[in-house]
């Protein structure tokens, strides 16, 4: 992370022109400034709105690719297909609790095929999108559901994907922050276990605490998949904020 330092710029179409005295005003003061702290300063006239035009969109791709690589930026995995599920649902929750500078972003992870040694000759373009994806980021938050006191095939399925081909495990070395919610009252607490086990295996950086095993679902969410509590707010923050460090630590 670093300092970012953004300018804003107001193009006028020739119709608006000449511009009110006001904006006159305020781009020559925005000149004058730019010059005293020895900034690149161009100055445009009416007849130069072309080019004037394309210098601008220069400035805004250059503007995006700094906030592009100043932001946090976390890939999530639900382990639920379901429409309706509760840990996708968790995930959507955790979205605005992000610390400023953090963005969370939900990959879809139904159109991976299940995973066969066979098909790694030419890997599916689903599986290098999300392995692409997964690179890129600066840490991983993975929701669960608990299946049969384990973790869902569908996810096991994901993180097999991932981890291959062998030697080119796209997890190793990301903090991942794992969570689950579930009907019961035990949270997820035995599926995380085993989905903890297995990103320890494969050179993930867990975060053991705090843990984040919800439940009963009906305690943690409204009708709408908002969360009930202020309590629970707090601890997804608090987690949110150690991933956050943990992040800004591997970088
Ligand atoms: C095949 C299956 C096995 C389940 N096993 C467990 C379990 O071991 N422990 C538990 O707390 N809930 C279990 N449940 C209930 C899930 O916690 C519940 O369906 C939950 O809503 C699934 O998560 P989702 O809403 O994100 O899809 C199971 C559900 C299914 C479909």
């Amino acid at each position: 992370m670093g300092m970012l330092a953004v300018c804003a710029i107001a193009l006028l179409p020739p119709s608006e022109y000449p511009p009110v005295p006001a904006a006159r005003a305020r781009a020559s003061a925005a000149i004058a400034r730019s010059k005293r702290t020895g900034m690149m300063s161009t100055v445009y006239t009416r007849s130069d709105y072309p080019q004037a035009q394309a210098f601008l969109e220069h400035v805004l791709s250059k503007i995006a690719l700094l906030i592009q690589k100043y932001t946090m930026n976390i890939i999530a995995i639900s382990g639920s297909l379901r429409k309706a599920s509760l840990n996708t649902a968790l995930l959507r929750a955790l979205q605005p609790l992000a610390p400023s500078g953090m963005q969370i972003e939900i990959v879809a992870v139904g159109d991976l095929p299940l995973y066969s040694e066979d098909s790694e000759v030419s890997f599916p373009p689903a599986v290098q999108a999300l392995k692409t994806k997964i690179e890129a980021a600066d840490g991983i938050i993975i929701a669960t559901p608990e299946y049969n006191r384990s973790i869902p095939g569908v996810l096991k399925n994901v993180i097999d994907w991932v981890s291959r081909p062998y030697g080119q495990n796209s997890f190793a070395g990301k903090p991942v922050l794992t969570a689950g919610v579930t009907v019961g009252k035990i949270g997820t607490a035995v599926a995380q276990s085993h989905l903890r086990q297995i990103m320890v295996y494969l050179n993930t950086d867990v975060i053991g605490q705090p843990e984040l095993y919800l439940g009963p679902a009906g305690e943690i969410f409204d009708g709408e998949g908002n969360i009930l509590n202020g309590s629970t707010k707090e601890l997804l923050t608090k987690a949110l904020a150690v991933l956050a460090g943990r992040a800004k630590k591997s970088n």
